[in-house]
Protein backbone atom coordinates (compact mmCIF):
# COMPACT_ATOMS: atom_id res chain seq x y z
CA UNK A 1 0.00 0.00 0.00
CA UNK A 2 2.98 2.66 1.23
CA UNK A 3 4.76 1.49 -2.44
CA UNK A 4 1.21 2.14 -4.48
CA UNK A 5 0.66 5.29 -2.43
CA UNK A 6 4.21 6.15 -3.26
CA UNK A 7 4.29 5.55 -6.92
CA UNK A 8 0.68 7.38 -7.64
CA UNK A 9 2.16 9.99 -5.75
CA UNK A 10 5.48 10.38 -7.91
CA UNK A 11 3.08 9.68 -11.39
CA UNK A 12 1.11 12.66 -10.20
CA UNK A 13 3.53 15.06 -9.68
CA UNK A 14 5.44 13.65 -12.97
CA UNK A 15 2.01 14.54 -15.14
CA UNK A 16 1.62 17.73 -13.52
CA UNK A 17 5.07 19.15 -14.16
CA UNK A 18 5.36 17.47 -17.67
CA UNK A 19 1.79 17.86 -18.65
CA UNK A 20 2.22 21.50 -20.20
CA UNK A 21 5.21 21.01 -21.20
CA UNK A 22 4.16 17.64 -23.17
CA UNK A 23 1.43 19.57 -24.87
CA UNK A 24 3.28 22.11 -26.07
CA UNK A 25 5.71 19.49 -27.67
CA UNK A 26 3.11 18.74 -29.95
CA UNK A 27 3.89 19.69 -33.84
CA UNK A 28 2.61 22.64 -34.98
CA UNK A 29 0.69 22.38 -37.51
CA UNK A 30 2.24 23.58 -41.06
CA UNK A 31 0.96 25.96 -42.96
CA UNK A 32 -0.98 24.88 -46.13
CA UNK A 33 -2.74 26.16 -48.99
CA UNK A 34 -6.07 23.98 -48.15
CA UNK A 35 -6.15 25.49 -44.28
CA UNK A 36 -7.48 28.63 -43.00
CA UNK A 37 -7.62 29.95 -39.48
CA UNK A 38 -10.81 30.31 -37.62
CA UNK A 39 -12.14 34.02 -39.31
CA UNK A 40 -15.71 34.26 -37.88
CA UNK A 41 -14.89 35.49 -34.45
CA UNK A 42 -11.59 36.49 -32.56
CA UNK A 43 -12.61 33.78 -29.75
CA UNK A 44 -12.59 31.16 -32.86
CA UNK A 45 -9.30 32.89 -34.49
CA UNK A 46 -7.48 33.14 -30.94
CA UNK A 47 -8.17 29.11 -30.24
CA UNK A 48 -7.71 28.08 -33.36
CA UNK A 49 -4.13 29.66 -34.03
CA UNK A 50 -2.95 28.50 -30.20
CA UNK A 51 -4.09 25.18 -30.70
CA UNK A 52 -2.55 24.91 -34.23
CA UNK A 53 0.41 27.37 -33.91
CA UNK A 54 1.12 27.97 -30.49
CA UNK A 55 1.56 31.19 -30.63
CA UNK A 56 0.28 33.80 -28.02
CA UNK A 57 -2.94 34.73 -27.30
CA UNK A 58 -2.43 38.44 -26.67
CA UNK A 59 -0.50 39.15 -29.42
CA UNK A 60 -3.64 37.34 -31.61
CA UNK A 61 -5.84 39.43 -30.06
CA UNK A 62 -3.84 42.44 -31.17
CA UNK A 63 -3.74 40.70 -34.53
CA UNK A 64 -7.40 39.88 -34.94
CA UNK A 65 -8.50 43.57 -34.24
CA UNK A 66 -5.64 45.33 -36.61
CA UNK A 67 -7.12 42.76 -39.39
CA UNK A 68 -10.51 44.38 -38.51
CA UNK A 69 -9.17 47.59 -38.85
CA UNK A 70 -7.29 46.41 -41.92
CA UNK A 71 -10.11 44.90 -43.44
CA UNK A 72 -13.01 47.85 -42.35
CA UNK A 73 -10.66 50.58 -44.66
CA UNK A 74 -10.40 48.27 -47.19
CA UNK A 75 -6.89 48.18 -47.42
CA UNK A 76 -7.17 44.40 -47.83
CA UNK A 77 -10.24 43.31 -50.17
CA UNK A 78 -9.08 39.60 -51.20
CA UNK A 79 -10.25 37.12 -49.05
CA UNK A 80 -6.56 35.31 -49.20
CA UNK A 81 -5.11 39.00 -48.77
CA UNK A 82 -6.92 38.85 -45.68
CA UNK A 83 -6.56 35.05 -44.40
CA UNK A 84 -2.34 35.76 -45.22
CA UNK A 85 -2.23 38.47 -42.91
CA UNK A 86 -4.19 36.51 -40.24
CA UNK A 87 -1.16 34.07 -40.65
CA UNK A 88 1.74 36.22 -40.32
CA UNK A 89 2.65 37.01 -36.85
CA UNK A 90 4.08 40.07 -37.27
CA UNK A 91 5.41 40.86 -33.75
CA UNK A 92 7.96 37.84 -35.39
CA UNK A 93 9.51 40.59 -37.12
CA UNK A 94 9.97 43.54 -34.96
CA UNK A 95 12.59 44.62 -32.76
CA UNK A 96 12.06 43.04 -29.19
CA UNK A 97 11.70 46.68 -27.65
CA UNK A 98 9.02 47.37 -29.98
CA UNK A 99 7.39 43.77 -29.39
CA UNK A 100 4.04 45.43 -27.56
CA UNK A 101 3.69 47.76 -30.74
CA UNK A 102 3.68 44.98 -33.33
CA UNK A 103 0.21 45.73 -34.41
CA UNK A 104 0.17 49.44 -33.75
CA UNK A 105 -1.08 51.40 -36.97
CA UNK A 106 2.60 52.88 -37.92
CA UNK A 107 6.05 52.04 -39.25
CA UNK A 108 8.65 50.84 -36.61
CA UNK A 109 12.11 51.64 -36.15
CA UNK A 110 14.21 47.97 -37.54
CA UNK A 111 17.89 49.54 -36.63
CA UNK A 112 20.08 50.62 -39.28
CA UNK A 113 18.45 53.96 -40.02
CA UNK A 114 15.08 52.03 -41.40
CA UNK A 115 11.82 51.10 -40.78
CA UNK A 116 9.34 48.09 -41.11
CA UNK A 117 6.01 49.62 -42.73
CA UNK A 118 3.12 49.92 -40.87
CA UNK A 119 0.27 47.38 -41.46
CA UNK A 120 -2.14 48.86 -43.39
CA UNK A 121 0.43 50.06 -45.81
CA UNK A 122 1.80 46.31 -45.99
CA UNK A 123 -1.72 45.29 -46.70
CA UNK A 124 -2.57 47.88 -49.46
CA UNK A 125 0.48 47.19 -50.98
CA UNK A 126 0.31 43.63 -51.42
CA UNK A 127 -3.60 43.70 -52.50
CA UNK A 128 -1.93 45.79 -55.62
CA UNK A 129 0.02 43.22 -56.19
CA UNK A 130 -2.31 40.83 -57.00
CA UNK A 131 -0.65 37.55 -55.79
CA UNK A 132 -1.51 34.29 -57.67
CA UNK A 133 -0.51 31.22 -56.07
CA UNK A 134 2.30 29.75 -58.19
CA UNK A 135 3.54 33.75 -59.34
CA UNK A 136 7.38 34.22 -59.21
CA UNK A 137 7.43 37.49 -57.05
CA UNK A 138 10.64 39.86 -56.06
CA UNK A 139 10.81 42.23 -53.09
CA UNK A 140 13.24 45.13 -52.99
CA UNK A 141 13.81 46.13 -49.65
CA UNK A 142 13.71 43.15 -47.35
CA UNK A 143 14.47 44.91 -43.88
CA UNK A 144 12.72 42.88 -41.37
CA UNK A 145 11.61 40.49 -43.30
CA UNK A 146 7.70 40.79 -42.85
CA UNK A 147 6.26 41.93 -45.84
CA UNK A 148 7.47 38.91 -47.68
CA UNK A 149 6.61 36.46 -44.74
CA UNK A 150 3.19 37.45 -45.38
CA UNK A 151 3.80 36.95 -49.35
CA UNK A 152 4.15 33.47 -48.52
CA UNK A 153 1.39 32.98 -47.45
CA UNK A 154 -0.21 33.67 -51.26
CA UNK A 155 3.13 32.36 -53.49
CA UNK A 156 6.16 29.67 -52.78
CA UNK A 157 8.37 31.42 -55.30
CA UNK A 158 9.72 34.19 -53.47
CA UNK A 159 12.84 36.06 -53.53
CA UNK A 160 13.96 39.25 -51.70
CA UNK A 161 17.05 41.51 -51.54
CA UNK A 162 18.28 43.86 -49.02
CA UNK A 163 21.29 46.42 -49.30
CA UNK A 164 22.32 46.38 -45.72
CA UNK A 165 24.75 43.51 -44.91
CA UNK A 166 23.92 42.97 -41.50
CA UNK A 167 20.24 43.70 -41.71
CA UNK A 168 20.19 40.75 -44.53
CA UNK A 169 21.51 38.59 -42.49
CA UNK A 170 19.72 39.05 -39.41
CA UNK A 171 16.62 39.01 -41.08
CA UNK A 172 17.75 35.47 -42.80
CA UNK A 173 18.45 34.26 -39.33
CA UNK A 174 15.41 35.48 -38.29
CA UNK A 175 13.46 33.03 -41.12
CA UNK A 176 15.75 30.21 -40.12
CA UNK A 177 14.83 30.28 -36.31
CA UNK A 178 11.50 30.14 -37.27
CA UNK A 179 11.72 27.85 -40.22
CA UNK A 180 13.12 25.22 -37.19
CA UNK A 181 9.93 26.38 -35.07
CA UNK A 182 7.60 25.16 -37.79
CA UNK A 183 6.70 28.12 -40.17
CA UNK A 184 7.17 26.00 -43.16
CA UNK A 185 6.25 28.57 -45.68
CA UNK A 186 9.03 31.06 -45.39
CA UNK A 187 11.20 28.25 -46.78
CA UNK A 188 10.08 29.87 -50.13
CA UNK A 189 11.68 32.71 -49.11
CA UNK A 190 15.06 33.32 -51.21
CA UNK A 191 17.05 36.20 -49.78
CA UNK A 192 20.24 37.87 -50.25
CA UNK A 193 22.11 41.03 -49.45
CA UNK A 194 22.71 43.38 -52.86
CA UNK A 195 21.50 46.45 -54.50
CA UNK A 196 17.99 45.32 -55.89
CA UNK A 197 18.09 48.40 -58.57
CA UNK A 198 19.37 45.35 -60.73
CA UNK A 199 16.97 43.00 -59.59
CA UNK A 200 18.02 39.40 -59.27
CA UNK A 201 18.77 38.32 -63.19
CA UNK A 202 19.36 34.88 -62.53
CA UNK A 203 15.69 34.34 -61.03
CA UNK A 204 13.91 36.92 -63.40
CA UNK A 205 11.77 36.87 -64.88
CA UNK A 206 8.82 37.55 -62.62
CA UNK A 207 5.20 37.63 -62.10
CA UNK A 208 5.05 40.42 -59.61
CA UNK A 209 7.65 42.94 -58.14
CA UNK A 210 7.16 44.96 -55.15
CA UNK A 211 9.39 47.67 -53.90
CA UNK A 212 9.06 48.72 -50.15
CA UNK A 213 11.71 51.77 -51.00
CA UNK A 214 11.16 55.09 -52.28
CA UNK A 215 12.66 56.38 -55.64
CA UNK A 216 12.05 59.08 -58.42
CA UNK A 217 12.02 56.79 -61.22
CA UNK A 218 11.14 53.11 -62.13
CA UNK A 219 14.43 51.00 -62.45
CA UNK A 220 14.38 49.88 -66.00
CA UNK A 221 16.14 46.78 -65.29
CA UNK A 222 13.20 45.20 -62.86
CA UNK A 223 10.77 46.77 -65.17
CA UNK A 224 12.75 44.81 -68.30
CA UNK A 225 12.96 41.51 -65.25
CA UNK A 226 8.84 42.07 -64.92
CA UNK A 227 6.88 39.51 -67.56
CA UNK A 228 4.86 40.96 -69.88
CA UNK A 229 1.08 40.76 -68.01
CA UNK A 230 3.27 41.46 -64.32
CA UNK A 231 2.70 44.32 -61.72
CA UNK A 232 5.11 45.94 -59.84
CA UNK A 233 4.36 48.56 -56.97
CA UNK A 234 6.82 50.63 -56.06
CA UNK A 235 6.78 54.15 -54.38
CA UNK A 236 8.06 56.81 -57.10
CA UNK A 237 8.21 60.58 -56.28
CA UNK A 238 10.86 62.82 -54.87
CA UNK A 239 12.28 61.73 -51.38
CA UNK A 240 10.35 61.28 -48.40
CA UNK A 241 7.45 61.81 -51.06
CA UNK A 242 6.62 58.80 -52.87
CA UNK A 243 3.70 57.82 -54.73
CA UNK A 244 2.69 54.47 -54.42
CA UNK A 245 2.21 53.47 -57.94
CA UNK A 246 0.60 49.94 -59.45
CA UNK A 247 2.57 49.41 -62.78
CA UNK A 248 0.87 47.09 -65.52
CA UNK A 249 3.59 45.89 -68.05
CA UNK A 250 1.52 45.13 -71.16
CA UNK A 251 2.47 43.37 -74.42
CA UNK A 252 0.51 44.05 -77.35
CA UNK A 253 -0.52 41.46 -80.17
CA UNK A 254 2.42 43.04 -82.36
CA UNK A 255 4.97 42.20 -79.05
CA UNK A 256 4.94 45.78 -78.36
CA UNK A 257 5.71 46.25 -74.94
CA UNK A 258 3.94 49.50 -73.16
CA UNK A 259 3.32 50.42 -69.48
CA UNK A 260 0.25 51.50 -67.45
CA UNK A 261 0.54 53.30 -64.12
CA UNK A 262 -2.58 53.73 -61.21
CA UNK A 263 -1.44 55.36 -57.75
CA UNK A 264 -2.61 52.86 -55.21
CA UNK A 265 -3.67 55.91 -52.79
CA UNK A 266 -5.40 58.23 -55.54
CA UNK A 267 -2.67 61.44 -54.77
CA UNK A 268 -1.99 60.75 -51.37
CA UNK A 269 1.97 61.16 -50.81
CA UNK A 270 3.76 58.46 -48.63
CA UNK A 271 6.99 58.56 -47.15
CA UNK A 272 9.26 55.85 -47.67
CA UNK A 273 12.83 55.37 -46.75
CA UNK A 274 15.28 55.97 -49.48
CA UNK A 275 16.33 53.51 -52.18
CA UNK A 276 20.09 53.46 -51.61
CA UNK A 277 22.85 52.83 -54.29
CA UNK A 278 25.72 50.64 -53.29
CA UNK A 279 29.69 51.23 -55.04
CA UNK A 280 31.57 48.32 -54.25
CA UNK A 281 30.99 46.75 -50.68
CA UNK A 282 29.89 50.70 -49.60
CA UNK A 283 26.32 52.10 -49.43
CA UNK A 284 26.67 55.41 -51.09
CA UNK A 285 24.15 57.85 -51.26
CA UNK A 286 20.59 57.11 -53.34
CA UNK A 287 19.40 55.93 -56.90
C1 LIG B 1 10.63 50.33 -45.47
S1 LIG B 1 12.07 49.41 -45.27
C2 LIG B 1 11.68 47.74 -45.04
C3 LIG B 1 10.34 47.23 -45.40
C4 LIG B 1 10.33 45.73 -45.46
N1 LIG B 1 9.72 45.29 -46.67
C5 LIG B 1 9.73 45.07 -44.24
O1 LIG B 1 8.80 44.27 -44.39
O2 LIG B 1 10.19 45.35 -43.13
C6 LIG B 1 12.86 49.43 -46.86
C7 LIG B 1 14.11 48.60 -46.96
O3 LIG B 1 14.69 48.81 -48.26
C8 LIG B 1 16.09 48.66 -48.12
N2 LIG B 1 16.77 49.21 -49.30
C9 LIG B 1 17.05 50.50 -49.61
N3 LIG B 1 17.70 50.58 -50.78
C10 LIG B 1 17.83 49.31 -51.24
C11 LIG B 1 18.42 48.74 -52.40
N4 LIG B 1 19.04 49.47 -53.34
N5 LIG B 1 18.36 47.40 -52.54
C12 LIG B 1 17.77 46.61 -51.60
N6 LIG B 1 17.22 47.10 -50.48
C13 LIG B 1 17.24 48.44 -50.30
C14 LIG B 1 16.36 49.41 -46.83
O4 LIG B 1 17.63 49.09 -46.30
C15 LIG B 1 15.21 48.95 -45.96
O5 LIG B 1 15.52 47.80 -45.23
Amino acid sequence: MKKNGFVFAVTLLLTQVFSPAMANASPMTPFRWDLAPAMDSQENFVNWMQQNRHEDPGFLVQRWRRYLAVVAVKDATDERVKEAFLWTPREEFVRPINRSHSYDSAFLDIGYGVTISGPHLVAHMTSALEVKQGDKVLEIGTGSGYQSAYLSHLTDKLWTIEIIKPLAERTRGVYDGLIAKGYSEFSAINSKQGDGYYGWPEAAPFDKIIVTCGIDHIPPPLLQQLKPGGIMVIPVGPPGAQHVLKVIKQQAADGALTVSRSDIYNGRVVPFVPFKKLEGDVIKGAH
